[in-house]
């Protein structure tokens, strides 16, 4: 019997259940636990292809370094600028050519919609990296299993969202991913950065949340601080960034008020909302989650090649 990842596409973390998610994890503590030669196997002889329409270092070099580390090659596009894009050749047609010369396809681009577009053009299976502003699946699968790994459970966390709420597409992913769990989520932003009314509808149906200004409030009782960076480059208006930039500070007076065991996450890249002093803190696991990001991708990377799983 296939796994049932295989060869399928990763598009929307709404297409995850709680099944889904655990074999995911299941499968990355596993590829920890593997030998190095044991796991070579699993994409040997395979290659990745990645399309990157915007800027990246986790997303793009964890999956390089998750296909290297399953045996398997990878080619792509990490800046478009340098592509036959900058002809103006389509995504449709870039996709159909990375899927000639691919097993599987990564892609990152700046519009809403691209990622569902490209896996109905692409033959081979499409990893969603982000799409615009609207979503980012493989950050909230590693999200999720960051809380799972330090927090030891997902079920029954306090969890604080901090920042960018609003054009954050690894908030929606992990506001839908929240949604499979028994969790308390307190989302916190300045007032022009609340979560769009567009996705609130299908975030309620699974998940009940509170909103709030105020990062001190309750500050005590969160398990989890999960701080967005305030995306200059989604904003139109520069005096409307400059409103609202430097909202949320995590420093070393925040982390006095917070629980004993708290940790804090991030998808990272951060500018100013998390002081480096924050970093040699117990409570710090945003470097954790970016490496977690490397063996979450690397299981999925292997769900999708191999049909009987691993
Ligand atoms: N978290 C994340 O997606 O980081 P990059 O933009 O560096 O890939």
């Amino acid at each position: 019997m296939s796994n049932s990842f295989f060869q399928k596409d990763i598009v929307s973390i709404r297409d995850f259940n709680k099944e889904k998610f655990d074999t995911i994890f299941d499968a990355t503590d596993k590829i920890i636990s593997m030998n190095p030669n044991e796991r070579r196997e699993l994409g040997r002889g395979k290659t990745l292809g990645y399309l990157f329409f915007e800027p990246s270092t986790r997303t793009r070099l964890s999956f390089e370094a998750a296909m290297a580390s399953l045996g398997g090659t990878y080619i792509g596009i990490a800046d478009a600028s340098s592509s036959s894009a900058k002809k103006g050749e389509s995504l449709a047609d870039t996709v159909k050519i990375m899927s000639l010369y691919s097993d599987v396809l990564v892609l990152r681009h700046p519009l809403d919609g691209s990622s569902r577009f490209a896996a109905e053009v692409s033959t081979k299976p499409l990893i969603n990296a982000g799409s615009g502003t609207e979503e980012h699946p493989t950050q909230a699968i590693l999200d999720l299993y960051t809380m799972r790994k330090e927090k030891k459970k997902i079920d029954g966390l306090k969890i604080a969202i901090v920042g960018d709420l609003k054009y954050g597409r690894t908030v929606y992913s992990l506001l839908y991913a929240l949604g499979n769990y028994k969790v308390d989520v307190h989302l916190i932003s300045p007032q022009a950065l609340k979560i769009r009314t567009d996705s609130t509808y299908e975030i309620k149906k699974r998940l009940s949340y509170t909103e709030s200004t105020n990062l001190e409030e309750n500050l005590d009782e969160f398990d989890v601080i999960y701080v967005t960076r305030i995306q200059k480059e989604r904003f139109a208006d520069a005096e409307e960034y400059n409103k609202v930039k430097g909202s949320y500070k995590i420093g070393p007076e925040i982390i006095k008020k917070m629980k004993e065991d708290a940790i804090i996450m991030h998808p990272l890249p951060r500018v100013d909302e998390i002081s480096p002093e924050v970093d040699s803190t117990k409570h710090a696991k945003y470097f954790k989650q970016a490496e977690y990001g490397k063996d979450t991708r690397a299981a999925l990377l292997a769900l999708i090649l191999n049909e009987k799983g691993f």
